[in-house]
């Protein structure tokens, strides 16, 4: 099967603050979305990046993408929530993708994606049915609040994982999956009450999610100081 990513870039980024939205804030002189489209392009083992753009997105053409090369494709379908993006992309590419490809969905706003989080995501998942995602082990003990904001429950951490992205599933079984899902904030949500268990494969923190500002900070850090 062949392998296609599908980036979602059509929020507005509201949590930041920011004037305009996150994917395109200036993150060591480039835009925060061009370092995951970049590892994505150069993964050797995916053959296609579509971005899932805004219908009223004026930033893409604002910037120059020619260095990612031939594989990146841009779509203006994104829709209302994160889902309806993914879906837009999905459908966009129907005539392009078999049931069985594969498809990894990864946040626009996942900057410190690696080359080893996505060949081991590859790696681990080529034999499986459904597929699955990176995720990391909760650190932090965790409460429960009730309505009053009192602690209602410790919630036993030994089995609970942070979902990251990219998360990888077959391109039918996600396509049905997503159709019939409605307010999921991620694919695996939406495959697992179509009744199927995506398979968690162990990420590491430096894939953070930028949502706020000093997520920024974290980004260029962990960039930085990467080696190789
Ligand atoms: O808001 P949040 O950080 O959860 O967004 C996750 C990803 O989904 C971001 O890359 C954002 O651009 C994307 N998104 C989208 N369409 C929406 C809302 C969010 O593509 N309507």
């Amino acid at each position: 099967p062949r392998h296609f990513a599908i980036v979602p870039a059509a929020g507005s980024g509201s949590r930041m603050g920011a004037s305009r939205p996150k994917q395109y804030l200036p993150l060591l002189g480039r835009p925060l979305i061009h370092h995951a489209l970049s590892v994505l392009c150069e993964a050797p083992d995916i053959d296609r990046v579509f971005v899932v753009l805004s219908i009223d997105d004026t930033e893409w053409a604002r910037h120059d993408w020619r260095g990612l090369g031939g594989k990146l494709v841009p779509l203006f379908c994104g829709g209302a929530t994160r889902a309806d993006s993914v879906l837009g992309g999905l459908r966009a590419i129907a005539g392009e993708a078999s049931p069985s490809d594969w498809v990894l969905v990864h946040d626009a706003a996942r900057p410190c994606l690696a080359p080893w989080h996505v060949d081991k995501l590859i790696r681990e998942l080529a034999g499986d049915e459904v597929g699955g995602l990176l995720a990391v082990p909760v650190a932090d003990t965790l409460k429960r609040a009730d309505a009053q904001r009192h602690v209602a429950a410790t919630v036993p951490r030994d089995s609970l994982w942070q979902a990251q992205t990219p998360q990888m599933f077959r391109y039918v079984m996600l396509r049905r999956a997503l159709e019939g899902a409605s307010a999921v904030t991620d694919e695996s949500s939406a495959i697992e009450a179509a009744g199927l268990r995506p398979r968690l494969v162990q990420g590491d923190a430096t894939n953070l999610k930028v949502t706020y500002p000093l997520d920024l900070h974290l980004a260029e850090w962990i960039l930085t100081n990467r080696e190789g």
